[in-house]
């Protein structure tokens, strides 16, 4: 019997099962968690269907899921080579991120296969990873534009540069991060709701607004839609009237420092991940996607380019701000894939 290890929740891996079953998998088990704290860290556990219907053939077959519990490890560490998982006795155990308990395995006498399938586990949990390693949220930067780089036409009005099925993607992506993040001036130019609009019953991300001002009118959607949680982060320069005002109709207000001028993304990306926020789409506009590029903190790159085109030297490209003066200073994506949705294109890739 071959053991993969992913490390993922009870939750996520009950979905992942299903998968696996309609794969026609041999053999399925449950997994258990060596560490109760990582049940805080996955995302809900949506993620992973979503990750491995669009990874497409799994390639798991014939194996079994597992991470080694304690009880298995405690007794390959006490030397007993007869090592079972219900009726199945373990000979060989296939690693594909996680290291713990390795010695103890192989001390009882168990084959044991580190870093099978270590890119494709690693990207199944990658919102995990960077939490829990960096204790920051995993930023995905989301961005749709025409075919001549634009996000909105001069006079602002961005609805729609995409068709209804690139549209029906980003509520999928809603649905599977935990937070979704704007600027006030995509708040003030298009009023959004920033709630996940599924067939079925989606999860709607919590809509965290950067504000240092609070500039943000009490009328705006977001703070009157009382279907998904609202943070709004403001610098010292807020006044203290109009926090207390949005305190008053059930508002979240995180203070978030300073740094050159801005609110701190940095602080307050700290601040979301230690309210287990481990996860955070980011949906512009130009001037805080900027800010996240220039502050190193995006993680993945979801770009729509619809075929049409708009004109207008002010009308704002995706990434605004000072831009970088030489090409050698690029944020280069890597690991690149393109999808169509009908005559939309998909770029996605990662920032490292
Ligand atoms: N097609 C698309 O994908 C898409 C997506 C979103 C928006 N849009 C369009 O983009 C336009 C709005 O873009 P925008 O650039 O004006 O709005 P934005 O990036 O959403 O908001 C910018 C504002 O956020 C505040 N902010 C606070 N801290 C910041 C920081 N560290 N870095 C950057 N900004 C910070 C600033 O105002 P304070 O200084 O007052 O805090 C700043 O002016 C609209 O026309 C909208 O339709 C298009």
């Amino acid at each position: 019997m071959n053991i993969y290890t992913i490390g993922f929740t009870k939750k996520s891996a009950e979905q992942f099962f299903t998968i696996l079953k309609d794969n026609k998998i041999s053999k399925i088990c449950d997994v258990r968690l060596n560490n109760s704290n990582q049940l805080a860290g996955f995302s809900k556990g949506r993620d992973l269907k979503f990750f491995l219907s669009r990874i497409g053939n799994i390639e798991y077959s014939h194996e079994l899921i597992f991470a080694p519990t304690k009880e298995i490890l405690d007794k390959a560490s006490s030397g007993n080579a007869q090592i079972k998982y219900g009726a199945d006795v373990i000979h060989r155990i296939v690693y594909s991120t996680k290291k713990n308990g390795l010695k103890e395995l192989k001390a009882a006498g168990i084959e044991v296969v580190e870093g099978v399938c270590r890119d494709e586990a690693e990207k199944l949990n990658e919102v995990f990873l960077k939490w829990i390693v960096h204790k920051m949220p995993f930023i995905v930067v989301k961005t749709a534009m025409t075919l001549d780089g634009k996000i909105a036409t001069v006079s602002g009005d961005s609805k729609w540069i995409t068709n209804e099925k690139s549209r029906k993607f980003v509520h999928q992506l809603r649905d599977l991060y935990d937070g979704i993040l704007i600027g006030i001036g995509t708040v003030l130019a298009d009023n959004p709701t920033l709630t996940t609009r599924l067939d079925h019953l989606g999860k709607n991300p919590v809509r965290i607004i950067v504000d240092s001002k609070a500039r943000i009118p009490l009328d705006s959607i977001v703070i009157t839609d009382k279907s998904a949680h609202t943070i709004l982060a403001v610098t010292e320069r807020a006044s203290q009237e109009k926090i207390a005002a949005l305190l008053q109709v059930g508002i979240e207000v995180i203070v978030t420092k300073e740094k050159a001028d801005r609110l701190d993304l940095s602080a307050l990306l700290k601040i979301l991940a230690e309210k287990n926020i481990c996860s955070i789409l980011v949906e512009g506009g130009s001037r805080i996607n900027y800010s996240f590029f220039v502050e190193h903190l995006v993680d993945k790159v979801h770009c729509f380019i619809a075929p049409k085109i708009i004109g207008g030297t002010d009308a704002a490209s995706p990434v605004g701000g000072k831009g970088t003066f030489y090409m050698k200073d690029a944020y280069q994506l890597n690991d690149i894939t393109t999808e169509r949705f009908d005559e939309d294109i998909l770029i996605t890739g990662y920032v490292r």
